[in-house]
């Protein structure tokens, strides 16, 4: 299944707002639908972000491709800070569109036509590494994965939010494709259920065993030795080693340390923030309310209560076991182990 695919002219992705009940895919030539459909998480999951905005800049690029130089650059640069205004915690789709603006500002002077072409093909790029970092971070990571082991996740970390086969999740379908007994437990991942929408419906079609719990099941099972491993993806991860991740990851990360079960962390070298040291510098964003108040539509709580939506927390370093990537596993201490790759 993929998530995003490009079509020459026109970017196609699913929508998976819909998801598990529907399977409906979008075509689009439109920077804005790419946009809107980012910001509603009909596309999302951090690696996915970063594809996702590079192609938008592409569908601009091909928009504008009959604009003079100055005028196609003002365009394009409003555009890529558009995109960038579009979710403000995972740092792949910044980093995305930072190697698209330089492509802009190195192949403008050569002309609008020249520059189409490269950022098309810069975006392009951009997926083919996010597959090649998906499958080896599943390699990596399969590594510490036991022969019989039940491994909880949470949120969605498979395909659909990646531009390849995903990357916590990709660790786990590695480990049984590779002929490991495993079990998983998902956490729904409230408020928007990415655990029970998306990965209890990734895990089924791959055919791997997997159990839904509420998230705040996880410590009770912890208790019950029912899990080995916990492994989740991340959408920034500070230079000493911070992780920012789907609110409810700092919860299992603390749950893990108290009853001695290894916490991993599985994510690309694109969710690496090397310009930032620590978890206060990350925007945690906060998301509409009625994602809370209502479920589905339908209000759960009483109108004028207040609310706290945080989208994602951060686990400090000393919770972290290892950083699973596609270049290998960093270990503690991360301030030093990661520092390679300034
Ligand atoms: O709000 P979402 O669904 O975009 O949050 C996604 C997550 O938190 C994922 O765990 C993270 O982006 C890693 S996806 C490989």
């Amino acid at each position: 299944m993929k998530s995003l695919e490009w079509l020459g002219s026109k970017l196609r992705f699913i929508d998976q707002t819909k998801l598990p009940a529907e399977e409906i895919y979008i075509v689009t030539d439109d920077f804005r639908i790419v946009g809107d459909a980012i910001r509603k998480l009909s596309i999302r999951g951090a690696p996915a972000l970063g594809v996702a905005v590079a192609y938008g800049a592409a569908l601009a690029a091909l928009e504008n491709s009959n604009e003079n130089s100055s005028s196609f650059k003002n365009k394009l640069t409003s555009v890529i800070i558009e995109l960038k205004s579009t979710r403000p915690t995972a740092v792949n789709l910044f980093w995305s569109l930072e190697r698209i603006n330089k492509v802009l500002d190195i192949f403008i002077i050569s002309g609008v036509e020249l520059t189409v072409a490269k950022i098309i093909a810069e975006a392009i790029d951009i997926h083919g590494e996010d597959i090649a970092m998906c499958n080896a971070i599943g390699i990596n990571g399969a590594e510490i994965v036991p022969q019989d082991a039940t491994i909880l996740t949470h949120c969605n970390t498979g395909a659909l939010a990646t531009g390849g086969d995903g990357t916590a999740q990709n660790v786990i379908v590695t480990a049984h494709k590779s002929g490991k007994n495993i079990k998983v437990y998902a956490g729904e991942t409230r408020p928007l259920l990415q655990g029970a929408r998306l990965t209890a419906w990734e895990l089924m079609k791959l055919g791997i065993d997997v159990t839904l719990i509420t998230d705040s099941a996880a410590a009770f099972l912890m208790q019950q030795k029912k899990i080995d491993l916990v492994i989740t993806g991340a959408d920034r991860i500070t230079m000493q080693g911070f992780v920012a991740n789907k609110v409810g990851t700092y919860n299992l990360a603390v749950n893990a340390k108290m009853h001695g079960i290894p916490f991993y962390i599985a994510a690309p070298t694109s969710t690496i923030d090397t310009k930032i040291e620590v978890g206060d510098e990350i925007i945690i964003e906060e998301r509409s309310e009625n994602e809370i108040t209502e479920y589905f539509g339908k209000r759960t709580a009483p109108v004028g209560v207040k609310v706290y939506s945080a989208a994602f927390d951060i686990t400090p370093p000393d919770l972290i076991t290892g950083i699973i990537t596609d270049r290998k596993i960093f270990l503690p201490p991360y301030s030093n182990s990661l520092s390679v790759l300034k």
